[in-house]
């Protein structure tokens, strides 16, 4: 299937490693133009160039550029949009991502760890997605991107700032689609179960300190009842993020998809 991607514009938000960069780099090989970003200047560029790289392989026109900013900076997010207007003149794609919060239980954390994990999460896509509509409805249409989380159809034992903060996304997203439909907007979450990813490893990390297992056993753990009986990698996660961010998707907005492995065990 030809996704219709050759010749777009998307960013990328917090790409520099992991799932984001895993979509910077499935956008980049179907053709499009990715402006990537990262709070880490080494790490952003680096991620750029690899990106760059398999755009040229794939011989389907699309390029990648790094730059910083950092995602719960309003000014950053500003200069973000900026700089890929300067760069392309367009926007048909936002990816909105961030880090995620830290591990902790409700009786631990206290209001600035919400307050923080709020302006880390939903304020981010707001402002990001802020940013860009009004260029989207100028030019006809656009097609923004949340990457969220498994939990918010099945929140996660000990994430409770992610489970409260990514819940508040698909409120948000939901209604963007409702009210910007009639724009060509459209709007659409994909919630990851466990995937391969630094973050992944470094949550698996904690818990294998804190339970006294090894870090394998903790990794094991997060896809023990999983049907599919493994990690996702993250071109796994991508490859959705990319068919809905493409014109391919295009009677497609208001949805929440989990890439997950099957781990969310409800009927809907
Ligand atoms: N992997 C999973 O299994 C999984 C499951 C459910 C949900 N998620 C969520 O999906 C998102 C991506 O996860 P991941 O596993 O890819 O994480 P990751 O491997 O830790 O990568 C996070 C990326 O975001 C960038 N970043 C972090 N904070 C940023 C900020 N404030 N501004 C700009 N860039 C920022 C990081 O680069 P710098 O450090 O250079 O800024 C890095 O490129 C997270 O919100 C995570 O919680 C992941």
């Amino acid at each position: 299937m030809d996704l219709g991607l050759a010749g777009k514009v998307a960013i990328v938000a917090a790409s520099s490693k992991g799932l984001g960069f895993a979509c910077a780099a499935s956008l980049a090989r179907e053709g499009a133009s990715v402006v990537m970003c990262s709070r880490n200047a080494a790490a952003i560029t680096a991620a750029a160039e690899a990106v760059g790289r398999e755009a040229v392989a794939a011989e389907n026109g699309g390029s990648a550029f790094g730059m910083v900013a950092d995602v719960t900076d309003a000014g950053d997010v500003q200069r973000l949009v900026d700089e890929t207007l300067r760069r392309h003149g367009r926007i048909d794609i936002l990816i909105c991502n961030a880090g995620g919060p830290p591990a902790g239980i409700f009786e631990t954390l206290d209001d600035q760890a919400f307050a923080d994990a709020l302006n880390l999460n939903l304020m981010s896509t707001l402002r990001l997605c802020r940013a860009v509509v009004p260029q989207m409805r100028a030019q006809g249409g656009g097609s923004i991107v949340n990457i969220t989380s498994i939990s918010v159809k099945q929140p996660i034992d000990g994430l409770i700032l992610s489970n409260t903060a990514r819940a508040g996304v698909i409120g948000l997203a939901k209604s963007m689609a409702n009210e910007l439909g009639k724009y060509n907007i459209r709007v659409n979450n994909v919630g990851p179960g466990p995937t391969r990813t630094e973050r992944i490893l470094s949550l698996a990390r904690q818990r294998a300190a804190m339970l006294g297992i090894t870090e394998d056993e903790a990794i094991s753990r997060d896809w023990q009842g999983i049907p599919l009986g493994r990690l996702g990698e993250p071109e796994e996660f991508a490859n959705v993020v990319t068919f809905l961010a493409s014109p391919a998707a295009s009677y497609v907005t208001g949805a929440t998809i989990q890439v997950d492995g099957g781990m969310y065990k409800g009927i809907m």
